[in-house]
């Protein structure tokens, strides 16, 4: 059964990588596109086959025939789009952060809730094979119990003119909210651990605009493992190999270039003999590496398509919400605690 389509939003995400992504999914069909730049939409629709181009949601809402919308406009009109989509009873999958804050959030989650509609989050990163195999990996406890975890995602971005993500109001937030939250998410999935405190700097050492260009959070995840997150606006693209990493009482995992838009990247898996005892040598060299085979694909195509089946009602909504809100949550705990200082000053 394929999944009919509306797209709100045809700029950056939805143009680059959700709609080509789309094309290939085995159950979606577009039939509308909607931006509130005319010229935006009319070039999705001739690109990707649409039936229509809209610059307003009420026309794109009032298709009987479509089932569920993806809200790829900028976070400050999640909410209007998303209450107006729900009202309308389409299914949502909506970009991250779903809202400005994690309480907007809420109650986009509430109102969908409350019109028995089903909204799901784009943190499509989860869909990359390697963190879906490291999932297993320390789901599995080949790596023993995990004890430490790091993420980074960064880019280069300097002050653009009219730039809605470098304005705090329109965004809710900077690197941290924009890009650390994919790694926060990417933390708590596969680890299935919940963060249960954070602490975070987060400020303006480069770019001089209304949100953060840099910034840090310190979690402590509910086992009592320490992770840390860091997501740069100032670092040049090639000059970061966004590393993820996992440790645990049996060994680890080292990732780099898997956190972003296309799924490739690297990965090394160490498994140690901790039953050992103490040594006193901390020898190095006693370390098997596992083998790791995956297959790659793309992973908007299988957020398109896993999303398509729960709207179907073949399976759950694979990001839900509330997932979405838990890793919101810890950037903005890691804001609070940069402005109110909840920290030792040296
Ligand atoms: N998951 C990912 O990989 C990923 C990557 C980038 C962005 N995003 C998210 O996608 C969303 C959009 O980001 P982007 O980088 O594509 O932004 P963008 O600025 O490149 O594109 C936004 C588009 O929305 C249009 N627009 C502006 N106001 C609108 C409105 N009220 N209604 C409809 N369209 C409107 C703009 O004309 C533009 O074409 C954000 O939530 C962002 O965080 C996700």
């Amino acid at each position: 059964m394929k999944i009919r389509w509306g797209v709100i939003g045809c700029g950056g995400i939805a143009d680059r990588r959700t709609l080509p992504g789309m094309m290939l999914a085995d159950n979606a069909e577009l039939i509308a596109v909607m931006d509130a730049n005319k010229e935006a939409a009319d070039r999705c629709k001739e690109k990707y086959g649409a039936k229509y181009a809209f610059d307003n949601i009420e026309e794109l809402l009032a298709i009987d025939e479509i089932q569920a919308v993806y809200i790829a406009s900028p976070v400050f009109a999640h909410k209007d789009q998303a209450f107006a989509a729900a009202k309308a009873k389409k299914d949502i999958l909506i970009e991250k952060p779903v809202g400005i804050t994690a309480k907007e959030a809420e109650e986009i989650a509430d109102f969908c809730e409350s019109q028995g509609v089903k909204l799901g989050v784009g943190f499509m990163m989860r869909f990359h094979a390697y963190h879906q195999k490291m999932k297993e990996i320390v789901q599995s406890g080949q790596i023993g119990e995990i004890v430490s975890a790091r993420a980074q995602l960064t880019c280069w971005y300097p002050e653009m003119e009219n730039c809605w993500r470098q304005d705090i109001k329109l965004s809710g937030g900077g690197a941290m909210m924009d890009m650390g939250v994919h790694c926060v998410d990417l933390i708590r999935y596969i680890t299935g651990l919940e963060a249960k405190a954070a602490a975070g700097f987060c400020g303006n050492q480069i770019f001089k605009y209304s949100v953060e260009d840099a910034g840090g959070v310190l979690m402590q995840l509910e086992n009592g493992a320490v992770a840390y997150v860091d997501a740069n606006f100032n670092i040049p693209d090639a000059a970061a190999k966004c590393k993820i990493e996992f440790y645990g009482t049996k060994g680890s995992i080292f990732a780099q270039g898997t956190i972003g838009q296309v799924e490739g990247g690297e990965i090394e898996v160490l498994c140690a003999d901790s039953s050992a005892g103490y040594d006193a040598n901390q020898d190095r060299n006693e370390i098997q590496t596992m083998d790791v085979q995956v297959e790659f694909g793309n992973m908007y195509t299988k957020e398109i398509e896993a999303f398509g089946r729960a709207v179907a009602g073949e399976g759950e909504v694979p990001i839900t919400a509330a997932d979405a809100i838990a890793s919101q949550k810890v950037i903005e705990a890691a804001y609070e605690s940069s402005k109110n200082h909840k920290y030792e000053m040296l």
